[in-house]
């Protein structure tokens, strides 16, 4: 039968070296993907299941990995609700974006079908692959700073800042609104194979942390509920919470994943000790040379699997797309030799 380091991990099983996958993994650095995307657009393939399956399964394929991500973005969920979103050269841009509505109740027509090419997409993975699956969505407050603020060129998102404050009754039918239709996404991923799911929050630091604990966070938890009632693990990346990380208890995740500002250890001793860690090496590590990558593997994180269980490795945020993929190949054999971890 087939077993997984990564479900065993998942699960606090330690195994003879720990599990690797990196987010934004499928697709943008792989040179298979590249070669794709000179012939389709960005949505072009995410909206064909048999080319976004292709894609999910590259880096199993190309690296070696230990588990695949759907291959789809956090803001399909906008675009299910009515939102008309372009992808540009600089990224992505919302053509209303809610900043600029008067009257936000009325501008939504949710239509979950529009979602149904990922649930076709995650069938024709699970018929051709037995890696583990991981599912995700975007949280309510990162989906909620592309949507009021329309693009992410500024990055501290100061529209979408000024609604949080300016409109707060609205604020709260909108967290509602994303943590519901989140919920349903997150549960037809799993009815169609996910193994795990994990909720992209990439813009939890752009508030305070009692704004964020306040009205944020619980969204976070129901959401968690409602994936795990299938005993699906439910994995959370707060990038930027900082101090944060201290509320990071069992009621909200099974594993959170850490990003690359934060130090690892000190990560371990705030998050609660039944919660398990992923990440968090630097992506810009691997711009260095295979001899500081073994290095900075050798003295920061052999150790941190000596001494701990529950622990995925990841990169702190996702894989740049000039990242040399020579050295991404270099980090996931090194982390799939077990004679180096021990
Ligand atoms: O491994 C994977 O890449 C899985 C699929 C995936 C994508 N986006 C595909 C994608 C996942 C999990 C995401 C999540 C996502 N999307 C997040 C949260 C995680 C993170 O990276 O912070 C966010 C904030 C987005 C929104 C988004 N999508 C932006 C701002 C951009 C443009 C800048 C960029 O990162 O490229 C995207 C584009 C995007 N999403 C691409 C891919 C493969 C690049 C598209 C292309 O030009 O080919």
């Amino acid at each position: 039968m087939y077993r997984s380091l990564y479900i065993d991990a998942l699960k606090g099983k330690k195994g003879e070296r720990p599990p690797v996958w990196y987010m934004r993994q499928a697709g943008r650095v792989l040179p298979d993907y590249q070669k794709l995307r000179k012939k389709h657009s960005f949505e072009d393939i995410m909206n064909q299941p048999e080319k976004a399956a292709d894609v999910t399964l590259m880096p199993v394929k190309a690296l070696g990995v230990d588990a695949s991500i759907l291959f789809n973005d956090i803001l399909s969920v906008p675009v299910a609700l009515g939102m008309e979103l372009v992808w540009t050269d600089h990224g992505p841009q919302f053509l209303k974006p809610l900043c600029c509505e008067d009257d936000i109740h009325h501008l939504f027509h949710p239509n979950l079908s529009k979602l149904n090419h990922v649930y076709e997409t995650l069938d024709i993975v699970k018929k051709r692959s037995d890696v583990p699956t991981i599912g995700f969505c975007g949280a309510p407050l990162t989906t909620l700073c592309y949507m009021l603020q329309g693009t992410s060129v500024k990055h501290d998102f100061p529209d979408a800042k000024k609604f949080f404050y300016a409109r707060p009754q609205e604020t709260c039918y909108l967290i509602d609104m994303l943590t519901d239709i989140c919920i349903e996404y997150a549960l037809k991923q799993i009815e169609h194979g996910i193994d795990a799911f994990q909720l992209f929050d990439t813009h939890a630091g752009i508030i305070p942390l009692e704004l964020y604990e306040a009205s944020f966070l619980p969204a976070v938890k129901k959401i968690a509920t409602a994936v795990r009632s299938h005993n699906i693990p439910f994995i959370y990346f707060p990038k930027g919470v900082g101090t944060g990380l201290s509320l990071m208890t069992p009621e909200v995740c099974d594993f959170v994943s850490i990003d690359w500002q934060t130090s690892l250890s000190r990560a371990r001793e705030m998050v609660h000790q039944d919660v398990g860690l992923q990440g968090n090496i630097d992506p810009f590590l691997l711009f260095s040379s295979k001899e500081e990558i073994e290095s900075i593997m050798r003295k920061d994180y052999v150790p941190f699997f000596q001494n701990h269980n529950k622990w995925i490795v990841n990169l702190g945020h996702g894989v740049m797309a000039d990242t040399p993929i020579e050295n991404l190949l270099f980090l996931t054999e090194w982390i799939k030799d077990k004679t180096n971890w021990w």
